[in-house]
């Protein structure tokens, strides 16, 4: 074969693989990329995993200039967030609703060709826990952000929602038909289920039977996964086997029941941790997602919702700075690492093949260098002091019963352990690896079987920090970039 033949050969066969990937992933799938880390990833990078990995549909948790701006010129849809802490904001003030859209939408579409879907005004703001501070304000906020959006001209292509959590709605019995809305948000979710029926925007609900699973202790483990054929629940006719399907339609009979039967509804959220609790690990998660997308594979939705929805799975990336307030497992539903490598086989195409998906390329470690406790310091009951400010400011979730760490560490090993997470989430710094003259920087990795010693990466809130040091010059730039284009 001559040179240009062969070469020309490699690169078809290439081409066919990339597509290959490419198409097989499902079309439902999206995914949820948050960035609440110490050291978030390069936005670019990001969206080059998620092209190769075939993912087109990505939701975000806000709308980070940079983050958004990376999504030029691809064609994944991207539905982006407003943080509770902007709803007050927003429902009382037009103007800040229209700077809101002229500032993260419109400068996207006309400069960006970002192809921007969705916004989803507040993040499960009428959870329990937060007291009803945004039961009155959410609705509000969406009609201004709907009114924002319309006058821009955008109202054709992006949809306007809000990501509820589950606990909106709940049952009498345990039947899925018995459902219905909360009392104590009835009124407000009436017009908002009326508002998304008359504006064709979706219901989005984050349904997660590993919480079930960690709020219960007589909580059917088998009816959290989807490989049992067991029925768990039988409800005129219609038959449970796991946990989904009768949340998908105890949601389903909500909306019947408050007269909006025809809304559509998008999976906001689904996944599972793999760290931080006794039931949060690769072998559950592996489990899990291989039963999902099976079920994703066939197309068929629940007894009640025959079709298929559309989901964004929870999450791509790890994050070490989400609070644990409900629990250690919080920082660990990452498909990926905090850097970007694959943690488990998980074959997007629900064929269950026993494949990684791809890992991020182009990820800058900081150097090889882990900060552990001094070889010659035998009172470990001394430590105390130390560890808890190390773990206050790192991240030592995955010290507790049933993690990764646990087992594999003794007590000096953990507080290596809990040192070098507080050095790695400070860059590296010196001052970070001292406590009182008891640790010492090594360059031997300390990592011991399942328990990994991180090295941190360097970020794009690295590259802020820079940013924000030439800020002048950055932003003459920009403007003489835009000025350009
Ligand atoms: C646009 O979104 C970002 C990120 O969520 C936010 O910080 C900013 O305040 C928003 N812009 C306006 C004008 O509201
Ligand atoms: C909700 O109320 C509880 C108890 O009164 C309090 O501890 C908690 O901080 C409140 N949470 C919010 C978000 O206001
Ligand atoms: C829901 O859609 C069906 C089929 O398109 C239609 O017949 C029905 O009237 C709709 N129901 C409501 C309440 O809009
Ligand atoms: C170890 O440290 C603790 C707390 O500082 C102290 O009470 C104890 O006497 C020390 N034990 C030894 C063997 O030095
Ligand atoms: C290490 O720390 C964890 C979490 O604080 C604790 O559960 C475990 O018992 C400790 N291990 C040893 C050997 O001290």
């Amino acid at each position: 074969m001559a040179r240009t033949e062969f070469l020309i050969w490699i690169l078809v066969i290439t081409l066919c693989q990339l597509q290959d990937a490419q198409t097989q992933t499902l079309s439902s799938i999206g995914v949820n990329w948050g960035a609440q880390a110490s050291q978030p990833m390069e936005p670019s990078v990001v969206v080059n995993m998620l092209k190769e990995n075939g993912i087109k549909k990505v939701k975000l948790f806000d709308a980070d200039s940079w983050t958004v701006s990376a999504f030029k010129g691809t064609d994944i849809e991207l539905m982006v967030g407003i943080p509770n802490d902007q709803l007050k904001k927003l429902s009382k003030s037009k103007d800040d609703a229209e700077d809101w859209v002229k500032d993260n939408v419109t400068k996207h579409l006309k400069h960006g060709d970002v192809n921007i879907r969705y916004v989803s005004v507040g993040n499960e703001a009428f959870l329990k826990s937060y007291n009803g501070s945004y039961i009155h304000i959410t609705f509000p906020a969406m009609q201004r952000i709907q009114s924002a959006i319309e006058k821009a001209g955008h109202a054709d292509q992006i949809k306007v929602t809000t990501a509820l959590n589950a606990d909106v709605y709940e049952s009498s019995s345990e039947k899925p038909s018995d459902g219905d809305f909360r009392k104590d948000i009835y009124s407000v979710m009436k017009q908002i289920v009326q508002f998304l029926d008359e504006k064709n925007s979706p219901f989005v609900v984050n349904i997660y039977p590993f919480l079930s699973l960690y709020q219960s202790r007589d909580f059917p483990k088998e009816f959290a996964f989807f490989d049992s054929t067991n029925s768990q629940i039988d409800d005129d006719g219609a038959h449970y086997s796991n946990m989904f399907d009768a949340n998908l339609d105890t949601l389903v009979a909500s909306l019947k029941k408050i007269g909006h039967p025809n809304v559509s509804i998008v999976i906001g959220e689904i996944g599972w941790p793999t760290d931080g609790d006794i039931n949060a690990n690769i072998q559950y998660a592996k489990k899990f997602y291989r039963g999902f997308f099976k079920k994703m594979a066939t197309k068929k939705g629940s007894p009640r919702h025959p079709k298929s929805v559309t989901v964004y799975l929870f999450g791509l990336f790890d994050e070490n700075l989400k609070s644990i307030a409900p629990g250690n497992f919080e920082r660990h539903w990452g498909i990926f690492r905090y850097d970007g490598k694959a943690k488990f086989q998980v074959d997007f195409s629900g064929k269950g093949e026993d494949k990684y998906p791809i890992s991020a390329k182009g990820v800058r470690y900081q150097e090889n260098k882990w900060c552990v406790l001094k070889k010659d310091v035998k009172n470990i009951t001394s430590l105390g002091g130390a560890m808890s400010y190390a773990c206050a400011g790192g991240d030592c979730t995955s010290l507790g019963y049933g993690c990764t760490c646990n087992e594999v560490l003794d007590g000096s090993g953990n507080a290596s352990y809990a040192f070098n997470q507080y050095f790695q989430i400070n860059d590296q710094s010196v001052e970070a690896c001292d406590f009182d003259g008891v640790a010492d920087i090594v360059s031997k990795d300390p990592s011991k079987g399942t328990c990994r010693f991180p090295v941190a990466i360097y970020s794009s809130g690295n590259m802020l920090k820079v940013m924000h040091k030439v800020g002048g010059f950055f932003i003459i730039f920009s403007l003489i970039f835009t000025l350009f284009m």
